[in-house]
């Protein structure tokens, strides 16, 4: 059975129709890639499926229950975390204060927050050097971290990445994915919108490509590499 089913979604800003007929599943353990370029729908998605926005037709289903509509609040009790786009980051607050606010979701993360901060120090061991400092003097790839690992510590079943590596100096954004390949061996399941589309369709077990609210092509992420198509668009070839 599908972790998570996407299925037919339409998703609105007022008038505006961001996203057309959506459909996309994951599995267990899998790791999907969501390619797309600026203004594709990708955080649309991602903000549907953690309750932030409400598609007007389709559904969501996750470990087989219904859960468009619902809350983000519920939505991450259930098992899925965003670390977002735009990191929220509380300038005065500790690295370790973030850390613990993630794993308010539930009773369960809160029971194992400790075990799961040990978890996530040794994913990111410059968290742990800056767990005391504030998060407003961390760098932007040490923001980046904060907002993997804070979605972390909610202890997720399945992860939604939103461009990790955005606005990253190149050798920050290899951190991110050798961190983001920890986790695959870990079998987190993760869902990773990128841009970097070449790293993204490596990490990934398969992949969907997203172009103006529309699926327009999906397939495991190493024959999408070879794919003309998208290597003339995406990859720059
Ligand atoms: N709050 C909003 N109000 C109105 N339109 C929006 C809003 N957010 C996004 N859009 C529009 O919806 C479409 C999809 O945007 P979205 O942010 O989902 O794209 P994206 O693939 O995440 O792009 P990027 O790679 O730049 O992050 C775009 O046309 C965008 O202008
Ligand atoms: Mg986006």
């Amino acid at each position: 059975m599908h972790i998570l089913n996407v299925n037919k979604i339409d998703v609105f800003y007022e008038k505006l129709k961001a996203l057309h007929d959506v459909s996309l599943k994951i599995d267990k353990g899998e790791c999907v890639a969501l390619i797309g370029s600026n203004g594709s729908g990708k955080t649309t998605l991602m903000n549907t499926i953690i309750g932030i926005l409400r598609p007007e037709s389709g559904t969501i289903t996750f470990e087989g229950k219904r859960i468009e509509g619902y809350p983000p609040y519920r939505i991450t009790e259930l098992g899925i975390a965003l670390a977002p786009e735009v990191r929220a980051i509380f300038p005065y607050m500790s690295v370790m204060d973030h850390l613990l606010l993630g794993a308010q979701s539930s009773r369960k993360a809160w029971n194992d927050r400790y075990d799961t901060l040990e978890r996530v120090f040794q994913l990111f061991p410059r968290l742990k050097e800056r767990k005391s400092q504030r998060a407003g003097t961390l760098s932007g790839g040490e923001s980046q971290m904060l907002n993997i690992a804070r979605a972390l510590m909610s202890k997720p079943k399945l992860l939604l990445l939103d461009e990790p590596s955005l606005g990253l100096a190149p050798k920050l954004v290899l951190d991110i994915f050798s961190a983001l390949q920890k986790l695959r061996e870990e079998k987190m399941t993760i869902l990773l919108a990128e841009q970097y589309v070449r790293h993204a369709l490596n990490l990934s077990d398969r992949a969907y490509v997203i172009e103006n609210g529309r699926i327009v092509k999906e397939g495991f992420g190493k024959i999408l590499l070879a794919d003309d198509d998208i290597r003339r668009k995406y990859l720059g070839a």
